[in-house]
C-alpha cells in the first residue's frame, strides 16, 4: 500500500551484524533469567500457568535448531530426539514438570551447541531467496520467539515466592512541567493498518490493510496506579454493574479485589511484590497485572471504554500532517533507550510522562514499552492474512478466547515490539504485564464542532 513507510535496505553484511547483535543480546537476557536460579529453582514450577525456567531454555533451543539449523542450514539435528518434549502443543503448561526434560547442565549445553551452528548457517546464508530467508526473516522470527520467552520468564521470576534475585536500576522520572493532558482526539477516516513491508513482522501484523476509524479521544497516556487507587476505593470491585456478566463472575471466583501482588498493610498503604520485594504503590506508574475484566470495569466506572485494536494502532502510527503509517509512535526511527521503556533494562514501568521523546505528533505518550495495553477487540486475522511460516504461531489462536494486548511492556525487547505487533492472551490473565488505557466516541456536540475532523 501506498502510504505504508518504506524501509531502506542494509546491505548483507549489515543485516548479518545486526542478527548476530540481537541474537547474542537475547541469549544474555535468556542467561541473566536463568543463571541466577539455582537448579532446584530451575525446574520447579513456580506456578501452574508457567514453565519451569529449564523448559522454557530448551525450548529457546528447540525452535532455533528446528528453524535455523535444520530448515534453513539444512544440516543434520543436533537433538533429534527431543522435539516432541519442547513442543508446547503436545505438553500443556501443567504436565510440563513431569517430563524427562533436559536437566539445567544438558540444556545450556543444548542451546549453546545449537547456537553454535546457528551462527556458521548465518555466515553461509545469502538472507535472500526463499521467504523464510528473506531479508533474514528466519533469524528475526527466531530472535523475536527468544525474546518473547525471555518476557514469559520474566513473569515467572514475578510469580515466584522467595527472596529477589533480578536487579535493575529503576526507571527514569517524569520531567517537571506538569501532567500529561487528559486525553486526545484522534481524527476521523481511514488509515493504514498492518504492514506488508516491515520485514521481521510475523504474520498476524500482515498485510497491511486500509480501515476507516471513526473519530475518537483516547487516554493521552495508560491508567495510572493512583486512578485505579479512586477506582478501588469508590468500590469498584463490588459493584457488579461495572462488569460484564463474565466479568463478574470471575471477579467473584477468583476473590478479584485489587490488581495482583498488591497488598494493604494495616494503616492502610497500598504496598505492591516487584521481583521478590516490597514496594510502595507508586501513584504515577501505570497500573500493571490487572485482567482485561478489571480494566473492561475500570473503563464503564469512568465512564469511557477500552479502545479497539484499530484506535490503538491509529493512535499509535497515524501521522495527521502526511496521512501515512509509521512504525512507531515517534516516527520511523528504531526504539532507544529515551524513546520507551522496553528490554528489561527496568523491572517496573516508567511514571507517565517519563518518555518525551517517545510522544506522537497528536500528544499521546508511553504507547510502546512500560505495560501491554489490553484492547476491546478479539484476536482475528486481517483481510488477506496467510500462515506463514508455520500456523501454529497465530492461526490456531483466532476466533479464540482472548484479548489483544498492544505496544509491549518493559519486559519486551524492542526487536519484539512495533506500531504492528500484536499480543493476545485470555481476559483473565493477569501474570502478563498488563495494563490499559481509555478511550471515547466523540459527543454528537464535538461531532457537530468539527472537532474530529480532518
Ligand atoms: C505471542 C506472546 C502470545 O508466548 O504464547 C512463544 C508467543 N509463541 N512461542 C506466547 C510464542 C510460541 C506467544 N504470544
Ligand atoms: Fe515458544
Amino acid at each position: 500500500m501506498s502510504v505504508e513507510h518504506s524501509t531502506a535496505s542494509p546491505t548483507t553484511e549489515e543485516l548479518r551484524g545486526r542478527i548476530a547483535q540481537v541474537l547474542g543480546r537475547s541469549r544474555e537476557r535468556t542467561a541473566g533469567l536463568t543463571d541466577c536460579m539455582d537448579e532446584a529453582d530451575l525446574v520447579a514450577q513456580h506456578s501452574r500457568l508457567m514453565s519451569p525456567l529449564v523448559w522454557d531454555l530448551a525450548h529457546i533451543g528447540n525452535q532455533e535448531e528446528l528453524w535455523l539449523v535444520r530448515d534453513v542450514g539444512g544440516r543434520e539435528p543436533v537433538r533429534h530426539d527431543i522435539d516432541d518434549l519442547y513442543d508446547a502443543f503436545k505438553h500443556p503448561r501443567p504436565d510440563r514438570p513431569a517430563l524427562p526434560l533436559l536437566d539445567p547442565a544438558e540444556a545450556r549445553g543444548y542451546v549453546g551447541a545449537v547456537r553454535d551452528k546457528v551462527l556458521d548457517v548465518l555466515d553461509r546464508s545469502a538472507l535472500a531467496g526463499r521467504p523464510l530467508e528473506r531479508d533474514g526473516f528466519a533469524f528475526g522470527m527466531i530472535a523475536q520467539h527468544e525474546q518473547q520467552h525471555d518476557e514469559t520468564m520474566l513473569a515467572t521470576h514475578q510469580l515466584r515466592s522467595g527472596r529477589a534475585v533480578l536487579d535493575a536500576p529503576p526507571p527514569p522520572a517524569a520531567p517537571p512541567g506538569g501532567p500529561v493532558a487528559d486525553e486526545v482526539i484522534v481524527p476521523g477516516g481511514d488509515f493504514v493498518m498492518g504492514t506488508s513491508t516491515e520485514p521481521w513482522a510475523l504474520d498476524n501484523e500482515r498485510p497491511a490493510h486500509r480501515v476507516s476509524v471513526p473519530a475518537f479521544a483516547i487516554g493521552a497516556a495508560p491508567i495510572t496506579n493512583e486512578q485505579y487507587l479512586a477506582f478501588l476505593a469508590d468500590d469498584g470491585y463490588h459493584r457488579p454493574e461495572l462488569w460484564t456478566e463474565r466479568g463478574w463472575q470471575h471477579r467473584v471466583e477468583a476473590d478479584l479485589t485489587a490488581p495482583q501482588f498488591w497488598e494493604r498493610d494495616t494503616d492502610g498503604n497500598w504496598w505492591r511484590r516487584v521481583f521478590g520485594a516490597m514496594r510502595p504503590v507508586a501513584p504515577r506508574q501505570p497500573v500493571v497485572h490487572v485482567c482485561w475484566f478489571e480494566a473492561d470495569a475500570f473503563a464503564r466506572w469512568a465512564g469511557r471504554r477500552l479502545p479497539t485494536e484499530a484506535e490503538w494502532e491509529k493512535a499509535a502510527r497515524f501521522d495527521p500532517s502526511t496521512g501515512r503509517s509509521r512504525r512507531y509512535p515517534w516516527g520511523d526511527g528504531d526504539p532507544t533507550p529515551e524513546r520507551a521503556n522496553l528490554g528489561q533494562r527496568h523491572l517496573e514501568p516508567a511514571e507517565v510522562g517519563a518518555y518525551p521523546a517517545g510522544v506522537t505528533p497528536m500528544g499521546v505518550h508511553q504507547l510502546i514499552g512500560d505495560v501491554w495495553e489490553w484492547t476491546a477487540s478479539g484476536f482475528e486475522p486481517y483481510p488477506g492474512f496467510t500462515a506463514f511460516p508455520y500456523r501454529e504461531y497465530s492461526e490456531v489462536f483466532f476466533g479464540g478466547d482472548y484479548r489483544v494486548l498492544r505496544g509491549g511492556s518493559f519486559g519486551t525487547d524492542s526487536v519484539a515490539c512495533r506500531g504492528t505487533f500484536r499480543n493476545w492472551d485470555h481476559p483473565i490473565r493477569r501474570q502478563i504485564f498488563a495494563g490499559f488505557r481509555l478511550a471515547r466516541d466523540l459527543t454528537p456536540a464535538e461531532n457537530s464542532a468539527g472537532v474530529g475532523a480532518r
